[in-house]
């Protein structure tokens, strides 16, 4: 039996102005998934996930998450249910500390302030040692701990992360990835990850949706997407 579904999006499209972005995208996320999303530049994907977590307005189509629509709730609403979102380029207050970026992503979730933040320092072991320095004198992969970790604060149960391993070095992009899988494990958090890069998105994930201008092209098994041709050729270059 498959396992229960967590996001339910169907035939959804938005844009911004009269330009349509995002046509008719089908997608869905069940429990103990980890999901990528990759595709060429322009295709969506930010919308997309902008789309979810409630910044950009749906102009159709449904989304449903633990079996309730969301289409028109806010940003706050969709992140008290649930939903989180670590942005494109991060959008960190580089000006605060490491500690006040997380505890500004945990002021839905007061109560259980101390103990996620013990969580995050626990999966991110240099937040700790860097929690009173300024987020802006981070380095890039320190970061974006910062952006998961921000995200984590308010408990979630659905994580989005856009660009996961942009601009990072490749040792750094090894840590983190093997601290999303434990994250997953330990917290039954559910994951959307938005990768360019292609053999990352597909080794960390459990499916894949490819995006190609505001459409889904293909899906799959991240094991069957890895061994096909399209795939390889297009995005792997081998
Ligand atoms: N705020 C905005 N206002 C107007 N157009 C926008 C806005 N944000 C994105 N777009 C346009 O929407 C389309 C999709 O952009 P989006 O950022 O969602 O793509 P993406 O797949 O995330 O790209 P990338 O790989 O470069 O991050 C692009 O044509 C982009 O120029
Ligand atoms: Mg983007």
């Amino acid at each position: 039996m498959q396992n229960r579904k967590v996001l339910e999006v169907r035939d959804l499209s938005a844009g911004y102005g009269d330009v349509e972005v995002l046509k008719a995208i089908t997608l869905e996320v069940r429990e103990r998934e980890i999901v990528a999303i990759f595709g060429s530049n322009g295709s969506g994907k930010s919308t997309f996930l902008k789309t979810l977590i409630g910044l950009v307005k749906p102009w159709g189509g449904i989304i449903r998450f633990e079996d309730r629509h969301i289409e028109s709730l806010s940003v706050q609403d969709r992140v008290r249910m649930g939903m989180s979102l670590a942005a494109e380029g991060r959008r960190l207050f580089l000006g605060m500390s490491v500690e006040e970026n997380l505890i500004m992503g945990g002021w839905l979730c007061r109560e259980e302030l101390k103990e996620n933040l013990e969580k995050v320092y626990s999966y991110f072991p240099q937040l700790r040692e860097k929690r009173r320095e300024l987020a802006g004198d981070l380095s890039g992969g320190q970061q974006q701990m910062l952006s998961i970790g921000r995200a984590l604060m308010s408990s979630p149960k659905f994580l989005m992360i856009d660009e996961l391993s942009l601009g990072l070095a490749p040792a750094v992009v090894d840590t983190l990835a093997e601290t999303l899988l434990k994250i997953r494990e330990e917290q039954e958090i559910v994951m959307l990850i938005v990768e360019q890069e292609v053999s990352l998105a597909l080794e960390i994930s459990d499916r894949a949706y490819v995006f190609d201008l505001g459409e889904i092209v293909d899906e799959g098994t991240s094991e069957d997407l890895m061994k096909r041709d399209s795939i390889r050729k297009t995005y792997l270059s081998i």
